[in-house]
């Protein structure tokens, strides 16, 4: 009796150390790979990082025109792989709300583009600097005659970012002034990112500054 239970017990802790063994072994680390899957499947994000300067200028009608470039002989570039390209296509898919937040916007094709963009619908908010507004061949004053609220501030310390955030969804920062110079000369970073940690701040940062650049507070012109 007493042989027969302890052969009982051996052959149960047996087949439960099996259990265990196959258990952690076996099926543990397919649950947790499966597991660790799904989850950066979840946290799939979009990072993009451009460095610029481009070799030549992009053509901005390839990347940020319905009809594309219909020129017989462009010779402004078409490779989709130059920094102008992807972010002028970057911009381009905006489809409710543009805020851009720069230092310096004097780029021709950047202010075309914001401005088409307001034409089609977009909500276009942009915030700079005052001593900027100014500057020979700022965008500023056509972005506001085509009718896009253009906010800046009020003060001798600089309102030094340029980021952009398109439909509260992607973030662009990076040290990239909004002027031709930076495309083809300068060497300039800019960082493309949905990661909504990020997002949500400089959304946030914007929305702060839109507010403090309140034309009504200090009796200047939008
Ligand atoms: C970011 O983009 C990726 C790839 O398109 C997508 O799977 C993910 O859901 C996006 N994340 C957010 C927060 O929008
Ligand atoms: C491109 O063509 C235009 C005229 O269509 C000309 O003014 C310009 O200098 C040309 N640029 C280059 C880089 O060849
Ligand atoms: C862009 O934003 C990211 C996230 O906040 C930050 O880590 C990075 O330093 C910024 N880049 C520049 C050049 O401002
Ligand atoms: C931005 O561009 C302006 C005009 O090209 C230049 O004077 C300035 O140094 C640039 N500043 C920064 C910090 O990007
Ligand atoms: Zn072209």
């Amino acid at each position: 009796m007493n042989g027969i239970l302890s052969l009982k017990k051996v052959l149960g802790l047996l087949l439960t150390s099996c259990t265990t063994y196959i258990i952690i072994k076996k099926l543990l680390p397919y649950y947790v790979r499966n597991k660790s899957l799904k989850k950066s499947k979840n946290d799939e994000k979009i990072l993009k990082v451009l460095f610029f300067p481009d070799p030549k200028p992009t053509c901005a009608l390839k990347f940020a025109s319905r009809n594309g470039c219909t020129r017989a002989r462009c010779n402004l570039s078409h490779e989709p792989s130059f920094a102008s390209a992807q972010l002028l296509s970057c911009l381009f898919r905006t489809k409710h709300q543009l805020d851009v937040c720069i230092y310096v916007f004097t780029a021709i094709e950047l202010g075309d583009l914001v401005i088409n963009l307001h034409r089609s619908g977009v909500n276009v908010r942009v915030i700079t600097d005052d001593e900027q507004v100014d500057a020979s061949s700022s965008q500023i004053d056509r972005l506001r005659q085509a009718g896009i609220q253009a906010r800046h501030d009020a003060s001798s310390y600089l309102m030094h970012h340029k980021f952009a955030i398109v439909d509260k969804k992607l973030l662009i920062n990076g040290s990239f002034n909004w002027t031709l110079t930076a495309t083809t000369g300068n060497n300039e970073n800019l960082m493309i990112t949905n990661d909504s940690e990020f997002v949500d701040k400089f959304s946030e940062e914007f929305e702060k500054l839109w507010n403090l650049f309140d034309p009504k507070l200090f009796n200047a012109t939008t």
